[in-house]
């Protein structure tokens, strides 16, 4: 009688870890897909919390579902943004469009749980926390915030806690009943060996822990995997607001104008001060910011804006511009030969950089997202004497299968060798 008590207690306590552990799994791939969808269909135009092209997503379900008392019109303007105004006549979205610039939001081929994941995932969206600043060059890597494992670890704690002091609550009173009716203790059997005792006894739920907790690490092992040296989306503060939307966008300055080495060399090169001062010895003062942030660079180059000239003997700072884009030291990217030679715009590797205040890293930079290119992109072989031979060999090669043009990955851009030393 006492003893299925125990039991009962037993068994209450081990479904509500079990059931615990099997919602903190799929709560955490439900999070995932939501952000594997928006990084491929939304990311391009939007940020969970800061504007880009469109505006910032956090929150938007909750205004809609109020505005509107459902999610059926956020998911109708995801799937067709046009379709939807024009079929509903919310003048919210009118607004919204008209506030934009009228820039369109493309219709997406999304299912509506799609689309909900993708919401669910931008609000639970916390910013990455960027460790110090790296600006020598060390990768400043981005930790993940919450981490469920912790979580998990936690409930267990307490989970065993209660369990125990349940258990010695029961047996201090079975042990009371025993000595009211005159009877010897008994039970001096541990908790742990009680423990290992209900296991053995009850090994069906054994079986199933031991499924659940190796499903689980399976599953974090996995995404581990998938997160190794991947820090898209990665954006750390500037020492100073510098926009690339204000200069390459509305100013139209040419990016080699300040990425000087980019047709020429491996690395684009980032622009020293001098070249700051070259605009702004005139330029002091922004729309945005005031003479905050251009009285930056003269600190940095020792320029007394007031007398307008350079302090003499000022020891020159260099601004510690933070490196947002890290390929890993075992791989060989070079700039002049994709933009020059393979005639690729910048664009295409690091998104709509004319329309950033803020640059983040727009594309993934793993070994896939390369040879994905590889495989996909034509070689321009037309008007390039380089090629004239090459080309001829390659027609020669490839004569059975009739190809006549030819992409990276037929000039050797899958080879190993290739993108590591
Ligand atoms: C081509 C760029 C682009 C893409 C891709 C894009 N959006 Fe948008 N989105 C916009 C723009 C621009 C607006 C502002 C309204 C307008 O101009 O149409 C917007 C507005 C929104 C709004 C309304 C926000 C508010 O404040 O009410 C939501 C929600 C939204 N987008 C969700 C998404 C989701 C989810 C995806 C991916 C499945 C996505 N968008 C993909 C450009 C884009
Ligand atoms: C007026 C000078 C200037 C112009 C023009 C300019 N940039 Fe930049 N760019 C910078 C500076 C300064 C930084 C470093 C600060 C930052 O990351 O915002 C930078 C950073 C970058 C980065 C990130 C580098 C990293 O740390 O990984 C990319 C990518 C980039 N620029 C691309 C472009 C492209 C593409 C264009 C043209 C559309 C362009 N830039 C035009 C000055 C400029
Ligand atoms: C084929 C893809 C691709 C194209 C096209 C491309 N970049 Fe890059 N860019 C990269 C990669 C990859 C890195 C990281 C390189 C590294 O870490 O060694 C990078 C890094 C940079 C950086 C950081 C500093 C540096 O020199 O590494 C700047 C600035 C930059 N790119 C600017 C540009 C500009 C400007 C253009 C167009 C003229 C351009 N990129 C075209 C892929 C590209
Ligand atoms: C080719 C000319 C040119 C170069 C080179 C240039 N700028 Fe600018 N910069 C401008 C112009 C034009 C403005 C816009 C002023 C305005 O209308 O707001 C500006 C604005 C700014 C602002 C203020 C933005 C605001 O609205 O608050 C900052 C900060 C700035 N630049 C930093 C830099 C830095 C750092 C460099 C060097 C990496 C640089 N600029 C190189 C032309 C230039
Ligand atoms: C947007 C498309 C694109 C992406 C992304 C891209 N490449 Fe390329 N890559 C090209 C093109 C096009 C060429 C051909 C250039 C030419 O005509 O020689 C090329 C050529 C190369 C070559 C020379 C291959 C050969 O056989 O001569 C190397 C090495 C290379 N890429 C490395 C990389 C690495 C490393 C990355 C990822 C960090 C990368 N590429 C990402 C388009 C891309
Ligand atoms: C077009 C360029 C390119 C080619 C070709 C290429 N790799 Fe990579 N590889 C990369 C890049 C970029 C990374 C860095 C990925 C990252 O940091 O996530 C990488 C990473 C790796 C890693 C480290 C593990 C990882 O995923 O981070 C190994 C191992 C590797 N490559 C092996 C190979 C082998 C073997 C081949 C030939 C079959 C090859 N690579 C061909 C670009 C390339």
């Amino acid at each position: 009688m006492r003893n299925t008590w125990v039991s009962l207690i037993g068994k209450m306590l081990f479904t509500i870890a079990a059931f615990t552990m099997l919602l903190m799994s799929s709560s955490v791939r439900a999070q995932l897909d939501g952000e594997a969808i928006f990084k491929a269909n939304c990311s391009s135009c939007h940020k969970p919390d800061k504007k880009v092209i469109g505006p910032a997503l956090q929150g938007a379900r909750e205004n809609w579902a109020e505005r509107t008392g459902s999610d059926e019109a956020i998911i109708a303007w995801v799937k067709n943004s046009q379709g939807y105004m024009k079929s509903s006549g919310d003048s919210y979205a009118k607004k919204l469009f008209e506030d934009y610039n009228k820039s369109v939001m493309t219709a997406i081929a999304v299912s509506d749980e799609e689309v909900l994941a993708v919401l669910d995932y931008v609000d639970s969206y916390a910013p990455p926390v960027a460790a110090v600043p790296a600006a020598t060059g060390e990768s400043a890597g981005v930790e993940e915030a919450s981490d469920p494992t912790l979580w998990l670890i936690v409930i267990v704690v307490i989970l065993f806690i209660v369990f125990r002091v349940l258990w010695s609550v029961s047996k201090n009173l079975r042990n009371l009943n025993r000595q009211k009716d005159g009877q010897d203790h008994i039970e001096e059997v541990d908790f742990l060996g009680a423990l290992g005792q209900y296991f053995k006894k009850n090994q069906a739920l054994t079986v199933i822990v031991i499924v659940l907790l190796s499903a689980y690490v399976a599953i974090l092992g996995w995404d581990w995997l998938n997160g190794i040296g991947v820090y898209q989306s990665y954006q750390p503060t500037q020492p100073i607001w510098f926009s690339h939307k204000i200069h390459a966008g509305q100013n139209g300055i040419n990016c080699v104008y300040c990425h000087n080495s980019v047709e020429k060399g491996k690395a684009a090169g980032i622009p020293s001060v001098n070249i700051c001062m070259n605009c702004h010895m005139g330029v002091q003062e922004g729309k945005v910011s005031g003479t905050k942030e251009i009285a930056k660079i003269y600190d940095a180059i020792g320029w007394d804006a007031d007398k307008g000239r350079y302090i003499k003997g000022y020891e020159q700072k260099p601004i510690e511009w933070v490196r947002i884009h890290n390929l890993q030291d075992f791989v060989y990217f070079n700039h002049s030969q994709h933009v020059v030679v393979g005639k690729q715009e910048c664009q295409t590797c690091h998104g709509p950089i004319e329309e950033m205040d803020e640059v983040y890293q727009y594309s993934e930079l793993t070994m896939g997202w390369c040879i994905n290119c590889h495989r996909e992109t034509d070689v321009t072989m037309d008007d390039n004497g380089y090629y004239e031979r090459i080309h001829n060999d390659l027609v020669e090669k490839h004569k059975e299968e009739g190809l006549e043009t030819f992409k990276v990955e037929h000039i050797g851009g899958l080879e190993c060798v290739k993108c590591h030393y």
